[in-house]
């Protein structure tokens, strides 16, 4: 059943307060709801629907008289009064036998919650949607030594807790975690001068690695003070981490649960990305305090309001913690390889969505992802200071709402004048723009034609021209700079810009920055990439240039068979040897497009990608760079040694990176003997994983995976990082049953998604052995989502969207691929969510 945009009604009543009551039973959780509900003046029909699903009714009241509801196919209903009525209602649950881990559930003894977008309904029966907001009041009963709730703490005492939330809130930031938890305590004073308790609360053993969460707990909270006028507004904040979590975390108001991966650190089992990855989970948790909390949204279609502005805000945050060009760096190469791979395949949705059948299917790269860029093309448009006046705007004129885009871009209009009409079609449009440009040069003026297209998607055949914000600098032929970043605004379909008073024809850095989610096409050569890449001021098209450069002399490698290309190789050397430029970025320079980015190319040219070509090329590459580079990298990796005791910062994170990557390049020559080298003397995460992937690599691994097993045993984390190890670097014919033999090792459950996704995840993450034409790799992850799908909808449903490309590749794999689907789809009492993937993945 299809769920449109255009249907939203609101709901018929509104609610004056909460109360529930849980007395905890793994088997047999009662929870007790006293609803105050009266007439929604603003509602044309007063239907009382209530959302439920798997619950047990055991009793239901209006105004304390016993009632008989109706129940309907997801819920119930029930005749009530007119005016205000309080509505009472016990239900039955059983959080041991909840696998799908949404709702309550268990995870190693510990009760937790998962509520957003649907899984209140699967608590007590609910007007389950996000206009719905109230003030709760939570008692919890149980064993437990630790009950936690939304909100501040009220009356605990022996075998109870209460907690009341001022707040109010749509029930899918609701939250509950009981357990035998400790916590890592501490305080903090907000700008105003109040006093917050805050709590990481873990697993007993865990406490070690909590400190970097908590420092970047406090981080987020002061950058929030000072960026964006933002104060947290409750006594207490609560993160607790969990094993068992279907996403990354979740904003509970209050009370953020989060995955334990994405919380959980320490020098010994986390790599420096996994710190920064956990830096911004936190802080975008963090951020949703306001923008998705206080603010939250109308409908589900709307989750980019919350969900874009929370991206584009934690982006800020790491770029200012950080390194802002290393940052936007990394964030357009995931851009890349998920968010335009989704928008050119048959998964295509708008950044708004008009429509849905399962929402958790929509927490997507373009939601997120391309709805953060939207975001940042704003500000781009309106200049920064309009920026900071729009959002003081929205948070004053929107406080308290459940709000929409519409109202999202209103501040906008209301604080600039500018009329965001066509802006809007970035949010209701699905594709990647193709914005291709040509140039002129006479009497010196300098012109750039440029023109904008977009390819039609699934429901969408015709687009209109967008809005996008250009940024272009002009260099010198000697190198300098002619003109600085100036924005061009293109409205058209075809647009020219043109600059006069030049001595020359200048060289043109276009879109830097990359200041529009687009993908720009222009005829260059490689002595215009290599002049950008020694030359650009923009660090943005620096690193672009010399991937252009790599990408286009892959292309020849792959399509024509062409040798490496030594301008690629003098460009890159001479940018390794830079000391000039900071070693993060030098390690990223050093970084190839990947298979996936390969892949995309060949089939936006009319090409039919070949993922062992494509493996092949990159091998060839690497092998010859490798060869190329022998006299610096040695050099690089003695000089970027870090020789103080670990720090997780930039700087040092940088080195690290910048050592690795040629360390990777040395293994290709010396079979890993620096690699087992830097393995056996490893103090940390972040050199022990990176010797371990090379000497995967070098196929000189078996000792290690032996030693990596028997060190961490006993760290759930890190032998996710053993599992997803051995499969991505495993020759691309054999990852499959590489991959096939752990799922028999004892340590492999699919109860834990962290799990799977280390085993049958990570065998995506390679195209070359996913797509190995055997098919052997469709078949193993389809029989695997069909076994999860029994068990956990949600993440079966979302690994669905490895078999996006499929339409891409050669009949052969085509075949083997819809015959894996159509596998997935013959499957008796398939989910919801995992019908709605498969469908719209063969018909798109
Ligand atoms: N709002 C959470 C976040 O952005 C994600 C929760 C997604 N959960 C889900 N079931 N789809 O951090
Ligand atoms: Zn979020």
């Amino acid at each position: 059943e299809t769920i449109y945009l255009a249907d939203y009604t609101a709901f018929g009543f509104v609610i004056d307060r909460v109360q529930l009551t849980f007395r905890l039973d793994p088997k047999a959780t009662r929870v007790l709801s006293r609803i105050a509900f009266r007439p929604n003046p603003d509602a044309a029909e007063h239907d009382f629907f209530l959302h439920g699903e798997e619950l047990k009714l055991i009793r239901a009241r209006i105004n304390g008289a016993e009632v008989t509801p109706q129940m309907v196919p997801g819920g119930l209903r029930c005749d009530v009064p007119e005016g205000p009525f309080l509505w009472e209602a016990e239900v039955e649950i059983a959080p041991e036998d909840n696998t799908a881990l949404e709702g309550l559930y268990m995870s190693n003894g510990m009760y937790c919650t998962q509520c957003e977008a649907e899984g209140f309904r699967k608590i007590t029966y609910y007007p389950d949607r996000p206009d719905v907001m109230a003030v709760f009041d939570v008692r919890i009963e149980g064993e437990m030594p630790v009950m936690l709730s939304n909100g501040n703490p009220g009356d605990t005492g022996n075998g109870f807790a209460e907690w009341h939330d001022p707040w109010p809130k749509p029930a899918y930031l609701f939250a509950l975690v009981a357990g035998d938890l400790v916590n890592h305590p501490d305080r903090f004073t907000t700008a105003s001068g109040s006093d917050v308790e805050l709590n990481i609360w873990v697993r007993p053993g865990d406490e070690g690695k909590c400190a970097f969460g908590m420092q970047a707990l406090k981080d987020s909270m002061r950058w929030d003070e000072e960026v964006y006028g933002r104060e947290y507004d409750l006594d207490i904040f609560n993160i607790v981490a969990v094993d068992d979590f279907n996403m990354g975390a979740m904003e509970n108001k209050g009370l953020n649960i989060f995955n334990s991966s994405c919380v959980l650190a320490s020098p010994e089992t986390s790599t420096d990305g996994n710190y920064e990855r956990i830096e911004a989970i936190i802080a975008h948790e963090y951020f949703h305090n306001w923008t998705g909390n206080r603010i939250t949204c109308r409908d589900w279609f709307q989750l980019c309001l919350k969900e874009g502005l929370t991206v584009y805000r934690d982006s800020q945050f790491t770029s200012d913690m950080r390194s802002a060009p290393v940052k936007r760096i990394s964030d357009v190469i995931m851009l890349r390889a998920r968010q335009f791979r989704e928008d050119n395949g048959p998964l295509a949705h708008p950044v708004r969505p008009e429509s849905f059948v399962e929402i958790n299917n929509f927490y997507t790269a373009t939601v997120y992802e391309k709805g953060a860029e939207l975001i940042g093309m704003l500000k781009t448009l309106v200049g920064d200071e309009a920026y900071d006046k729009a959002l003081e705007l929205y948070f004053e004129r929107h406080d308290g709402d459940a709000a929409t885009i519409e109202d999202w871009l209103k501040v906008f209009e209301d604080t600039t004048g500018r009329d965001l009409s066509q802006f809007k079609r970035w949010y209701s449009q699905a594709g990647t723009p193709r914005l291709s440009v040509t140039e002129e040069f006479a009497d010196g003026t300098y012109t750039l034609h440029f023109e904008q297209k977009t390819p039609p998607t699934p429901g969408q055949e015709a687009k209109d021209p967008r809005v996008i914000p250009i940024a272009v600098g002009l260099l010198n032929p000697n190198g300098d700079e002619v003109m600085p970043t100036t924005v061009l605004e293109m409205t058209e379909a075809r647009q020219s810009f043109s600059f006069d008073g030049l001595s020359a024809r200048p060289v043109p850095s276009i879109l830097r920055g990359f200041s529009a989610p687009v993908i720009l096409e222009r005829e260059s050569d490689n002595a215009e990439r290599a002049f950008l890449l020694a030359h650009d001021t923009d660090p943005f098209n620096k690193w672009e240039a010399g991937r252009a450069l790599a990408r286009d002399g892959l292309l020849a490698m792959i399509r024509e068979g062409a040798a490496p290309d030594q301008g690629y190789l003098d460009a890159v050397a001479t940018m390794a040897r830079d000391s000039a430029l900071d070693p993060a970025f030098r390690a990223l320079a050093l970084g190839l497009p990947g298979q996936e980015e390969l892949a995309q190319s060949l089939h936006d040219a009319g090409d039919t990608p070949d993922p062992q070509a494509i493996w092949e090329a990159l091998e060839t590459l690497r092998q010859t760079r490798a060869e190329h580079m022998q006299d610096i990298t040695a050099k690089l990796y003695a000089e970027f040694q870090v020789t103080e005791p670990f720090e997780p910062s930039a700087a040092q994170a940088g080195a690290r990176a910048l050592a690795n990557a040629a360390l990777g390049m040395i293994t290709r020559l010396d079979g890993g003997a620096q690699a087992q080298r830097q393995y056996d003397s490893a103090d940390n995460m972040t050199q022990q994983l990176a010797a371990f992937s090379c000497l995967l690599e070098a196929g000189k691994g078996e000792e290690a995976v032996r030693a990596f097993y028997e060190q961490w045993q006993n760290d759930r984390l890190v032998i996710d990082k053993w599992f997803s190890m051995q499969v991505i670097h495993a020759d691309p014919a054999e990852a499959a049953d590489v991959a096939a033999s752990l799922t028999q090792h004892q340590d492999f459950s699919m109860k834990n998604p962290n799990r799977f996704r280390a085993t049958l995840g990570a065998l995506a993450m390679s195209p070359a052995a996913f797509h190995h034409a055997s098919g052997k790799g469709y078949a193993l992850l389809a029989d695997w989502l069909i076994r999860l799908d029994a068990l956990n909808p949600q993440t079966t449903a979302r690994m669905c969207s490895q078999f996006e490309t499929w339409r891409r590749y050669d009949e052969g794999r085509q075949a083997k691929v819809k015959a894996a689907l159509e596998r997935i789809l013959a499957t008796p009492d398939l989910s919801r969510d995992t019908t709605e993937m498969v469908t719209r993945i063969l018909e798109g």
